[in-house]
């Protein structure tokens, strides 16, 4: 594959999240010598598997399984040192090798105990029109950074750090009794948050022995000398903050300008604009989902996929691919390269429907409007013969079947963008570059 020199490739998801990002990112590893995260947090789960083994990562980027490259965790990710600890240690690579590949920017927020606490606060008081959150902080934690309030990385290593800490946490504290949670006996999912804060000081103390660096001035050296750089997304473009199913969104932009923001890379410093899709749909969580599947098409599909939340073990929502929400995608990030994973779900069907279009009192649409809501948005379906075919055999592309090589081209034509790679199962091995 070829890279261009000085330029950052980003690899994001263009649907609801859970589109193979940490599979493919794995895969594409050998070819890049930095892999960085640069928003989101424990709110992804991104599964690895390989060599009869399975790994989910939340917060460290999907390449730190490969030896030549370095990951870094950006200063537009949020950290839960807590859960971080938890993942460094399921990792299983030694305390020597973590510290030499990983690093993490002085500048990524931190959440706290008493954001996860507030996180679960907020939720609870929305009663029937709550957004789904994985309840892992991030809200509450973007929140304060916004706010001006947060506390970073770098702020660990300073002596006033306690006092810092103290005073947030008493902040959060209060904003939960004003919603009515008494934090003595509010105990979300359990949480016992004694138990958690001293668990969440061990993770800092683990964090404070790694490599805390500036990042934005390391990456844009590594840049400088020609380090092949690849920025990992997490979470999916319709969850993006501004341009998402608002308000059931996430808290960040997941939209390669992230990347921008979230590194401290110039746009123009973007190269490659990898954009990841499931050859169909799923979604965890509320919010609009128009070609959402309620019969046995949408339990067989959950069923094949396995669609289960990596991070939080929910059944996902699923339905048919949607075509004008992923052309929305693809515009948004200017999208250069598509990879379609999960081809290999859809063998089960004899046929195969693509959203191409909505209905909205009447009118036929194809983009999305402000008033995404499935209510009111009818999908407008393009059947294609399915391929009832183990992909197990095909090695290359060209040994595809021909219904699903059809099936790619009908979104090649429909989105203006070629697909680069076609994955047929979740291990690193089942993954067809064209
Ligand atoms: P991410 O958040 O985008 O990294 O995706 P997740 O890891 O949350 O969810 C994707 C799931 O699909 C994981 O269980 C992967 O192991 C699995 N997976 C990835 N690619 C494929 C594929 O091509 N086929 C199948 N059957 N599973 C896949
Ligand atoms: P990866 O990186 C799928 C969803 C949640 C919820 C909404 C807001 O694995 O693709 P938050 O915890 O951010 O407050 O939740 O966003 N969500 C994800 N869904 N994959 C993810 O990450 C997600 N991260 C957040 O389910 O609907
Ligand atoms: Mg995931």
């Amino acid at each position: 594959m070829e890279i261009r020199k000085n330029k950052t490739d980003v690899l994001l998801g263009l649907q609801w999240g859970d589109e193979g990002k940490g599979k493919i990112v794995d895969y594409l590893t050998p070819a890049y010598r930095m892999i960085a995260r640069f928003q989101g947090g424990p709110n992804a789960g991104h599964t690895l598997e390989f060599e009869g083994e399975k790994f989910v990562l939340h917060t460290i980027p999907s390449g730190i399984f490969h030896t030549q490259s370095v990951n870094l965790i950006g200063n537009g990710v949020v950290i839960d040192p807590c859960g971080f600890k938890k993942e460094i240690e399921s990792t299983r690579i030694s305390p020597d090798d973590m510290h030499s590949r990983l690093l993490i920017s002085k500048k990524a927020h931190l959440i706290l105990p008493s954001h996860k606490l507030l996180d679960a606060a907020l939720e609870y008081s929305k009663g029937n029109s709550k957004i789904g959150s994985t309840l892992k902080g991030i809200g509450p934690a973007y929140t304060d950074k916004i706010a001006r309030t947060g506390l970073r990385v770098g702020n660990i290593i300073q002596s006033t750090f306690s006092e810092k800490y103290n005073v947030l946490k008493k902040h959060h504290q209060s904003m939960a009794a004003a919603l009515g949670f008494d934090v003595t006996s509010f105990k979300p999912d359990g949480m016992d948050f004694d138990l958690y804060e001293q668990q969440w000081m061990e993770g800092i103390e683990l964090i404070k022995k790694l490599q805390l660096v500036d990042s934005e001035i390391l990456v844009n050296q590594e840049l400088e000398k020609g380090t092949r750089i690849l920025a990992e997304g997490a979470q999916g473009s319709l969850l993006d903050i501004d341009f998402g199913s608002y308000p059931f969104v996430t808290s960040s932009n997941t939209v390669a300008a992230g990347a921008s923001t979230g590194m401290g890379i110039a746009p123009s410093a973007i190269g490659e604009v990898f954009g990841i899709f499931k050859a169909y749909c799923t979604r965890v969580g509320s919010g609009p989902f128009p070609t959402e599947l309620f019969c046995e098409d949408g339990d067989d599909m959950r069923k094949e996929g396995n669609e289960f939340g990596s991070t939080t073990g929910r059944p996902r929502r699923c339905g048919w691919l949607d075509l004008p929400a992923l052309k929305y995608a693809v515009m948004l990030s200017g999208v250069t390269k598509l990879i379609m994973t999960k081809a290999d779900v859809l063998s089960i069907f004899d046929n195969i429907k693509v959203c191409i279009a909505y209905k909205q009192n009447n009118l036929e649409i194809d983009y999305l409007p402000f008033e995404y809501d499935d209510e009111k948005l009818d999908p407008v379906y393009h059947t294609l013969k399915g391929w009832k075919t183990d992909l197990r055999i095909s090695a290359t592309f060209d040994e595809l079947p021909v219904e699903l090589k059809e099936y790619v081209k009908f979104v090649e034509d429909f989105v203006k963008v070629p697909v680069y790679i076609v994955s047929t199962g979740p291990d690193r091995k089942s993954t067809i570059v064209r």
